[in-house]
Order: C-alpha cells, then sequence, then structure tokens
C-alpha cells in the first residue's frame, strides 16, 4: 500500500487517494479517548475556584450520576467544559463540536449553550442581562439546559464535596468515542 497521496491539489486527487485519506483519518479518530482523557488530566491545575477545572468536571459529572442521569449525559456534564483545552474565549462550542458526533441532539445543544445559560449566575455583576438565555425560552432543551446548569454546573465549585475518581468515567469516556459517529465534515 502506498503512503502518500498522488495529489499536490485536492482537485486532482483520486479515490484511492481518499481511501488511503480516510484510513489516516480513522486511525486518527480511534485516537480520540485518549486524547480526551489527557487533556482532562491538563485540567487539574491552577484555577481561581477552589477546587481544579478537573475536579468542576468531576463534580459535575458525580452529581449527575447520583441524580440518576444516563451514561451519555454523565458524560456530558464529563466533558461540558472540555472546550477551555483548545478554545478557552469559545469553549461551550467547542466542548459541543468534540462531542457532536457522537450524542444526541438534546445533549448537544446543551453543551453548545450551557456557556449562555450559566451567565445567569454571574452576568449581572458586569451590568449584563443574566437572563439573556431567555431568548432560547421557545426552545425545546430549555429548561432541560437550564436544569443541566442549575443542578451539576453552576453547584460544582464545592471543594468538600466529594467526587469520584477519573478513573471511575475512563470507560464512560472510552464508550462514548468508540460509537459510530454521526457524519459531520
Ligand atoms: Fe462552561
Ligand atoms: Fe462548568
Amino acid at each position: 500500500m502506498k503512503h502518500k497521496v498522488t495529489f499536490t491539489a485536492m482537485d486532482h486527487g483520486t479515490r484511492e487517494d481518499y481511501d488511503l485519506v480516510e484510513a489516516h483519518d480513522a486511525r486518527n479518530a480511534a485516537e480520540i479517548a485518549d486524547r480526551v482523557m489527557a487533556w482532562l488530566r491538563s485540567m487539574d491545575g491552577d484555577s481561581p475556584y477552589r477546587i481544579s477545572r478537573l475536579e468542576h468536571a468531576l463534580q459535575s459529572a458525580t452529581r449527575a450520576e447520583r441524580d440518576g442521569a444516563d451514561d451519555e449525559t454523565i458524560a456530558c456534564a464529563l466533558l461540558h467544559d472540555i472546550g477551555d483545552v483548545i478554545s478557552p474565549r469559545n469553549h461551550s462550542e467547542a466542548s459541543a463540536a468534540l462531542l457532536a458526533p457522537y450524542v444526541s441532539e438534546k445533549n448537544h445543544w446543551i453543551v453548545k449553550h450551557h456557556g449562555l445559560f450559566q451567565g445567569y449566575y454571574w452576568l449581572h455583576h458586569y451590568g449584563e442581562d443574566r437572563n439573556a438565555r431567555d431568548s432560547y425560552r421557545n426552545n425545546e432543551h430549555y429548561e432541560a439546559c437550564v436544569e443541566f446548569c442549575a443542578r451539576w454546573d453552576q453547584v460544582s465549585f464545592d471543594p468538600a464535596y466529594r467526587t469520584h475518581p477519573l478513573e471511575h468515567y475512563e470507560p464512560l469516556v472510552r464508550e462514548l468515542f468508540a460509537r459510530k459517529p454521526r457524519p459531520f465534515l
């Protein structure tokens, strides 16, 4: 098997070329869970909060689990802030983009909008509209996103709360990214 495509511009590519690219992409995709686990570990650093960003993620997931959420929802609670690693100024959308091929439309929507919905708890300190999320009030996932923030995200900054360790959630992460992805380009 050859190891390089024949083309220098995509419009000259052949089916064989793109089969080669796809094989590479598939191997790359198979490593997502490893990278996500490494990103989570990288969030265990300094933070202005009383717990690290990793501990916040674990606490959010633990609260979701103790509330009886399903595995996919727990995984979304664990990963809702993972976008901080590569897109700190647009973290909600980055987290949602990572999860989009593997989760329900509802869970994707919640992760994508959780930053705005969390604004309810702090935007007024800057003279901004804490109810900005209400522009989505007619969306079918509005209440679920309000609940996600109220029960699992905004409360998960407590150093006294007993969270599950990251190892507890590793199988969940691996199961999620081993799913057959929905097609996105
Ligand atoms: Fe967030
Ligand atoms: Fe969060």
